[in-house]
């Protein structure tokens, strides 16, 4: 009671555009009058009778959706089977003082006097630990709850408590991660990890030849779990062997880059490369946890940040938030959120998760033209500024957001030949008959895909990224 649930719950359907429904408000709907009303009338066992009704009837239906349900509703054990059964639940972290000030005096039948709420909340407590699968104190928090993605600086410490379930752990590990923080990795996972596979650092972990090597190598049972520590190289062939090895094992991501964390080691996409072209064999196979410590990217190279970087432009593009203003750690919890909450509203990536190709269209065609020697990072950048400056073009996005664009990322026109460019532009998976559909701005926060623009206007733009 008090602890925001109604506004939470709203917000978080809409985030994973799902329908949301409020227990007390079904009631209150359905029966014509308010809870007070009912308290009065018919007393609380008759009331908690009803919740108990309408929480199996809304719980029963199995669909995608978010429900709030008042502390009072887990008292009943059929509800808590229920739960168990068909929700993820999720415990709105609160302190009774601050749960007192938002309820105290609101009329409410249960927040009369303060002593007794107290007392309530402290009796309800251990049922609500019990029955929660996460905890969350905020939007994000109950994203990424959902998601199973666990954002914390000092979280690598934790490890062993982390990876779901209690059987063995066999670590897969980026050569250069596992020289300065194996260690570390290994004491935290005590005496789960079973054995250590090193792949190499970079793209290099990606080649049939590495995951051969890694798939012979396995030991564990379908009880075992895989963990990946690494950048998005390593996360995407530990999550491709973790999906094909025993035809599935789970798998956990311990991403160690800017890129891993706020954006290749959510979602559930993993793949390897092929010398026809990069991720061409792959599946969706999300992790059981991802586990972003912060910290980690302390050891990263100034360029791989500066390919992080790019995304959470990016990111913060998408949601119309500054993003890249704030402290690094909350960077990632808010691109990792951003990112999750699209990724479980489109786990298949057919509608809006297409949005985070946002830039990326120019930044493959860039790529492919220079034969792949050049940074994703500074490919994603002039991505970013093509795609803002068309959509302000042809949209009506505010200038500013491509004068921001360059602030940030200082994007350089790359020399590459212009019609491999556009040759590649045109091949792109998402086009269609050569025409690219392109990801533009509105306005920041408000993305639109799928769009089709003149060729021509389309060349000019990826022609001035061309030195
Ligand atoms: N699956 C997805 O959804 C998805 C999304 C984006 C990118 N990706 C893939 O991710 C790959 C790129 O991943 P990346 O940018 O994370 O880089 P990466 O995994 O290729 O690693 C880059 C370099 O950083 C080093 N490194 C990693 N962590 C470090 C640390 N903490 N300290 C010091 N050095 C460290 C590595 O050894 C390597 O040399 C690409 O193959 C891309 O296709 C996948």
């Amino acid at each position: 009671m008090g602890a925001g649930k109604t506004t939470m719950g709203r917000d978080l359907g809409a985030r994973l555009g799902r329908e949301f429904i409020d227990l007390d408000q079904l009631i209150e709907a359905t029966e014509e009058t308010t809870i007070a009303e009912l308290f009065s009338s018919r007393g609380e066992g008759a009331f908690r009778e009803l919740e108990e009704r309408h929480a199996r009837e809304v719980l029963q239906r199995r669909a995608p959706l978010v429900l709030a349900l008042g502390g009072g509703a887990l008292g009943s054990e059929a509800t808590r089977a229920l739960l168990r059964e068909y929700a993820f639940t999720i415990l709105l972290d609160i302190e009774p003082a601050e749960a007192w000030q938002r309820v105290g005096g609101s009329g409410r039948p249960l927040a009369r006097d303060r002593e007794s709420f107290e007392s309530l909340y402290a009796a309800r407590r251990t049922r609500y630990e019990e029955a929660a699968d996460a905890r969350a104190d905020d939007l994000d928090g109950a994203i990424l709850a959902a998601a199973g993605v666990h954002v914390e600086n000092g979280s690598l410490e934790q490890l062993g408590t982390l990876v779901p379930g209690d059987g063995p752990v066999e670590l897969v590990v980026d050569a250069t991660v596992n020289g300065i923080h194996g260690v570390d990795v290994q004491l935290a996972l005590g005496a789960r990890d079973v054995a250590v596979h090193e792949v190499p650092a970079g793209e290099e972990a990606k080649t049939t030849t590495s995951l051969d090597r890694l798939w012979r190598a396995l030991r564990i049972g379908r009880d075992g779990t895989i963990v990946a520590v690494g950048g998005g190289s390593t996360t995407d062939v530990a999550g491709f062997a973790a999906a094909t090895y025993m035809r599935g094992v789970t798998w956990t991501a311990v991403p160690t880059t800017l890129v891993g964390q706020v954006d290749a080691a959510i979602g559930g996409k993993t793949a390897i490369d092929l010398p026809e072209g990069k991720n061409l064999i792959g599946s969706f196979h999300w992790p059981a946890r991802v586990v972003a410590d912060p910290r980690l990217l302390e050891t990263l190279p100034e360029r791989e940040l500066a390919n992080g970087r790019a995304e959470v432009v990016k990111t913060g593009l998408l949601s119309g938030q500054e993003l890249w203003e704030r402290p690094l750690a909350e960077q990632v919890r808010s691109c990792a959120a951003f990112k999750a909450a699209l990724c479980l509203q489109d786990p298949d990536d057919r509608g809006p998760r297409t949005q985070l190709n946002l830039g990326h269209t120019f930044a493959h065609a860039l790529e492919a033209a220079a034969g792949f020697d050049l940074a994703h990072g500074e490919a994603v950048a002039l991505g970013l500024l093509a795609a803002t400056r068309l959509s302000a073009r042809h949209l009506g996005l505010e200038p500013a957001a491509c004068d921001e664009v360059e602030r940030m990322l200082r994007p350089t026109p790359v020399k590459v030949d212009r019609d491999a460019a556009w040759a590649a532009l045109a091949r792109d998976k998402k086009a269609l008959a050569g025409t690219p559909r392109l990801v533009l701005l509105k306005a920041p926060g408000r993305p639109v895909w799928g769009v089709e623009l003149p060729p021509d206007d389309v060349r000019a733009a990826l022609d001035e990224l061309i030195a």
